[in-house]
């Protein structure tokens, strides 16, 4: 395992002081209200688990699950949810967390098909953004750390499931030739 991991990216200790940060300026901002936080499985299950108990608001939280389908899945743009949340968003504030935005598709749709339910407000926290490699526009409201293109794994990001428990976050590279064409 370890030989694939040539980098870390970020270290246990910085991700602490971020998610802190992070959950203040959300606590900040809520300040007063109970808000609903959604955890967009699987990746992001760690990230929320840290910053739902770094809030100083009280928050209810759920889960949600999407994938993309299709040939060529990436490059076709078709997302489904495939396991929905199970508590009414209507009028409430929502606070849907990411471990990781990249092409924009699946955060665009799940948000959308959240405002379709009445919410109050629906805002987007992601661990980290790849920015450039956006396909659809799309802006979260609070991100951990802009990156560069690159595959990362730990921190609840995987490479085929392997890697989520990590504490930190790594670059996996050099990855086999296989494993290369699966990241792409
Ligand atoms: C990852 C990540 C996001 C999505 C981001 O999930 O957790 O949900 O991809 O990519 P996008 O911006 O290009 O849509 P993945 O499908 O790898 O599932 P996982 O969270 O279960 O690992």
């Amino acid at each position: 395992m370890a030989d694939v991991l040539k980098k870390v990216l970020l270290e246990p200790s910085e991700i602490s002081g971020r998610v802190s940060e992070m959950a203040g300026a959300i606590s900040r901002d809520y300040a007063g209200r109970e808000i609903l936080v959604i955890g967009v499985l699987k990746g992001a299950f760690v990230f929320m688990a840290d910053l739902i108990r770094a809030l100083s608001i009280p928050c209810q939280t759920d889960f949600i699950r999407a994938a993309s389908y299709g040939a060529g899945t990436e490059s076709s743009g078709k997302i489904a949810i495939t396991k929905d949340i199970e508590m009414d968003v209507a009028g409430r504030d929502v606070l849907v967390v990411e471990d990781i935005l990249d092409s924009g598709l699946t955060l665009r749709y799940i948000v959308d098909a959240l405002k379709l339910r009445n919410p109050r407000s629906v805002k987007v926290c992601a661990f980290l953004d790849k920015r450039k490699r956006r396909k659809v526009h799309f802006e979260a409201d609070y991100v951990g750390y802009t990156m560069e293109d690159g595959f990362v794994v730990g921190y609840g990001l995987d490479f085929n499931e392997q890697y989520r428990f990590l504490p930190g976050v790594y670059v996996l590279d050099p990855a086999p030739e296989g494993e290369k064409e699966a990241n792409e």
